[in-house]
C-alpha cells in the first residue's frame, strides 16, 4: 500500500530517499514526503501528488543526513498536503513515516484533543508523532515504544526526533519493514524494491519487532509491558541480515515504456521458472514439495476452498475449475474480503488455499487467520518470498514470477494458474485421473511456456483490436463455465487501467438481463474455446449481433463462427488441452487491455485511486 524509506550516513538523505520512494511509487501515489533531520533539526516537505512533483518543489537547501521518506494511498481522510507523511508533534521535532492502520487512531485523537494537543491532518498516524513525543521515557526506543503500545492496528514506522539527532527507530506489526546495511550507512524500506540499488545485505523485522538503526549498525529487540502505566522494556533479539539473492534489474522497466509491458513479455521466462523441476512426467504428476502434504493426506481431502483478492480471486476461480474437473473434488473460490465476514465454516478435511502475488494483501492474510484460528489447513499460492501470508500458511507452492510492480498482474496471475494446475493434477493423480490423463496435461504445460510467446508474438495485431476497444465507453466480456473467469480477469484489467466501463457476464445469462445494454456502441469480447460448449456459445454471439453489437472473439483455429465471421473480429489462440485453455485465452486480454490504456493516455502502472498491495481493509 504505503511505501516507506529512510537513510542514515554520511550522504545526503533528500535525493536518497526521492530515489527510493520512486521506486515504490506502485504501492501508494496520490502524496508523497520527506523528513530530514540536519543542522537546523528536522525538516519537511510533503505533498498531494506524484514523487517527482515532490522531488521538483523541493527547496535547494534541503539537507540533512538522516532522513524519512513516504509515499501515500489515501485510506484515513483524502489525499492532501496536510494528510501526506512524515507527520510531526506541535514542536516539530517529530517526524512518524507510517503504513498500515491505527485502529484505535479515533479514540486517540480525542484524547489527544482533550489534553489541548491541536491535531492538523485527518490520519491515523499524526497520532504516533504526538503519543512519541509526549512520552517521558530517556530513549527514543522507549518513546516509540510506549507509544505503540497504546495503539491497536497495524504497522510499519519509522521514527526521527531532533533529541536523537543519531537515529532511526523503526518498528512493524503486520506491516513490512526491511533494513538495508551499506558501508557507514544504513537504509529503511518497506519494500526491497527501493533497498536493492544500495545494498542486498538486508534484515526483514519480525511482528512486534523494532529497531534502532544508526549509520553503522542496526540492533533489534522486542517490546514487553512492564507495568499498568503503560511503561514498556526492550528485550533484545539477535536479527541478523543477510543476503538476498535479487538482481537489482528486475526493478527496472528496462527499454520498455512501464512494467506492466515488461512483466507480460517476461511471462514465457517466468512460467517456465513456476514449472521448473515441479513436473513429474514419469508418473504424469506434480510434485510439489512445498505442499507439506503426503498421498495419504491429499487423499483425506474432501473438498478445496480458494480464497484470493482481485485478479488472484479470478485466477482462484479458474483453479477451482481445474481441480474439480481433474480431481474431481467440489472446489470453489471466494473474495477473501468477503469470506470472514460470514462466520465460515472451517472443516477439517478441507483444503484451504490463499492466493496472492504479494503475500501481503490484508484481505487474504486475515482469511488465513480465521481459517488457522478455527484448526483449518491453509496452503498458499504466493510470489513475494518471505512475505506475511507465505509464513503464516501450513505449506505451500511459490510463484517464482520475480519481482511484480505494475498494478495490473500479469506474470504473476500466469503463474498462479500453472501453480494451480500442476496441484490439480497432483490431486487428480492420487485419485482417478489416470497416467496418460496426467502425461497429457504435464505435456501440455510444458508447451504452455512458448504458447504464451507465441500469443505475446502478435502485440501490433492485437494493439489495433485494442485501439478501436478503447473508443467505447461500455464493453462486455462474457465467457462460460472455464471461460467464464477468463472473462471476469480480462473485464477487470481493461477497466482498471482503460477506466473504460467493462463488464464480465457469463455468455448464457445474457438473455436474461444484460442484452438490453447490447447496442452497436456496446462491443463484447467473447471467450470461446473449442470445447464441449462451443456450439451454444457461437449461439449466444448471434444474439449479439443480431442487435447489432460489435464482436471480438478469442478463440481457437478452426472454430467455425458461421456467418458471423463476416462481422465479427477473431482472435485465435493456440490450443492446449482443454483444461488449460484458460491461461492461454487469458494473454491476449492483457494485451488488449494494455494497448488500450496506451491509445487513451494513461498512466499504466499507476491507475488511478488504486494500490499494488492492498494492506488496509
Ligand atoms: C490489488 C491489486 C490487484 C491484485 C489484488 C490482490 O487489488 O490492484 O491487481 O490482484 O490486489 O493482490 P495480491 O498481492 O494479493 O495478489
Amino acid at each position: 500500500m504505503c511505501g516507506i524509506v529512510g537513510y542514515i550516513g554520511g550522504q545526503q538523505a533528500a535525493p536518497l530517499l526521492l530515489e527510493g520512494l520512486t521506486r515504490l511509487e506502485h504501492r501508494g501515489y496520490d502524496s508523497a514526503g520527506l523528513a530530514v533531520l540536519g543542522p537546523s533539526g528536522v525538516r519537511v516537505a510533503k505533498q498531494a501528488g506524484r514523487v517527482r512533483d515532490l522531488g521538483d518543489g523541493l527547496p535547494k537547501r534541503f539537507t540533512g543526513k538522516i532522513g524519512i521518506g513516504h509515499t501515500r494511498w489515501a485510506t484515513h481522510g483524502p489525499a492532501t498536503d496536510a494528510n501526506a507523511h512524515p507527520h510531526t508533534d506541535e514542536s516539530g521535532r517529530v517526524a512518524v513515516v507510517h503504513n498500515g492502520i491505527i485502529d484505535n487512531a479515533a479514540a486517540l485523537r480525542l484524547e489527544l484533543a482533550d489534553a489541548g494537543v491541536e491535531l492538523v491532518s485527518d490520519t491515523d498516524t499524526e497520532v504516533l508523532a504526538h503519543l512519541v513525543a509526549r512520552s517521558t521515557a530517556d530513549t527514543l526506543e522507549a518513546r516509540t515504544a510506549e507509544a505503540l503500545a497504546r495503539v491497536e492496528g497495524t504497522y510499519g514506522i519509522a521514527v526521527t526526533h531532533a533529541d536523537f539527532p543519531d537515529r532511526i527507530v523503526v518498528a512493524r506489526n503486520g506491516s513490512p519493514l526491511i533494513i538495508g546495511v551499506g558501508k557507514n550507512e544504513m537504509h529503511v524500506a518497506s519494500d526491497l524494491a527501493a533497498l536493492v540499488r544500495y545494498t542486498t545485505t538486508v534484515a526483514h523485522l519480525a511482528d512486534g519487532e523494532m529497531a534502532t538503526v544508526t549509520a553503522d549498525g542496526f540492533s533489534t529487540y522486542l517490546v514487553r509491558t512492564i507495568d499498568g502505566a503503560g511503561h514498556v522494556g526492550l528485550a533484545a533479539t539477535d536479527r541478523r541480515a543477510s543476503e538476498v539473492e535479487i538482481d537489482p534489474s528486475s526493478y527496472d522497466a528496462g527499454e520498455h515504456d512501464s512494467f506492466m509491458h515488461k512483466e507480460m513479455l517476461e511471462q514465457p521466462a517466468r512460467a517456465e521458472a513456476v514449472l521448473r523441476g515441479r513436473l513429474d512426467e514419469k508418473f504424469g504428476t506434480g510434485h510439489l514439495g512445498g505442499l507439506n502434504l503426503d498421498a495419504r493426506e491429499l487423499r483425506a481431502i474432501k473438498r478445496v476452498k480458494i480464497l484470493g483478492c482481485g485478479s488472484a480471486y479470478y485466477v482462484g476461480q479458474m483453479g477451482a475449475a481445474l481441480i474439480e474437473e481433474l480431481a474431481r473434488i467440489p472446489a470453489d473460490a471466494e473474495a477473501a474480503s468477503e469470506f470472514r465476514y460470514r462466520n465460515p465454516i472451517i472443516e477439517p478435511d478441507t483444503l484451504y488455499v490463499a492466493v496472492s502475488q504479494s503475500g501481503e494483501t490484508i484481505d487474504t492474510l486475515l482469511a488465513v487467520q480465521e481459517i488457522q484460528r478455527k484448526g483449518g489447513f491453509v496452503i498458499g499460492l504466493v510470489n513475494v518470498v518471505g512475505s506475511a501470508i507465505a509464513r503464516e500458511v501450513d505449506g505451500g507452492i511459490y510463484l517464482h514470477a520475480g519481482p511484480e510492480v505494475a498494478v495490473a498482474s500479469t506474470k504473476a496471475l500466469t503463474n498462479m494458474f500453472l501453480a494451480f494446475a500442476m496441484l490439480a493434477v497432483q490431486l487428480g493423480r492420487v485419485r482417478d485421473l489416470s497416467i496418460s490423463d496426467g502425461r497429457r496435461l504435464i505435456a501440455g504445460l510444458n508447451a504452455i511456456p512458448g504458447q504464451v510467446a507465441e500469443v505475446l508474438g502478435r502485440e501490433e495485431e492485437l494493439a489495433e483490436v485494442a485501439r478501436e476497444l478503447a473508443g467505447a465507453e461500455n464493453l462486455f466480456f462474457v465467457g462460460r463455465v472455464r471461460g467464464f473467469p477468463v472473462a471476469r480477469e480480462g473485464a477487470q484489467k481493461f477497466k482498471e487501467i482503460s477506466y473504460r466501463h467493462a463488464e464480465a457476464y457469463q455468455t448464457s445469462e445474457l438473455k436474461h438481463g444484460p442484452l438490453a445494454l447490447i447496442s452497436p456502441e456496446v462491443p463484447t469480447v467473447a471467450i470461446v474455446p473449442d470445447d464441449e460448449l462451443v456450439e451454444r456459445n457461437v449461439a449466444a454471439l448471434h444474439e449479439i449481433a443480431a442487435r447489432g453489437g460489435p464482436l471480438t472473439v478469442v478463440t481457437h483455429a478452426g472454430v467455425d463462427l458461421g456467418d458471423l465471421e463476416r462481422t465479427a473480429r477473431r482472435i485465435d489462440v493456440p490450443r492446449s488441452e482443454r483444461e488449460l485453455d484458460p491461461i492461454l485465452l487469458t494473454i491476449p486480454l492483457q494485451v488488449l487491455a494494455y494497448h488500450a490504456a496506451l491509445s487513451l493516455g494513461h498512466d499504466i502502472d499507476k491507475p488511478r485511486n488504486l494500490a499494488k498491495s492492498v494492506t488496509v481493509e
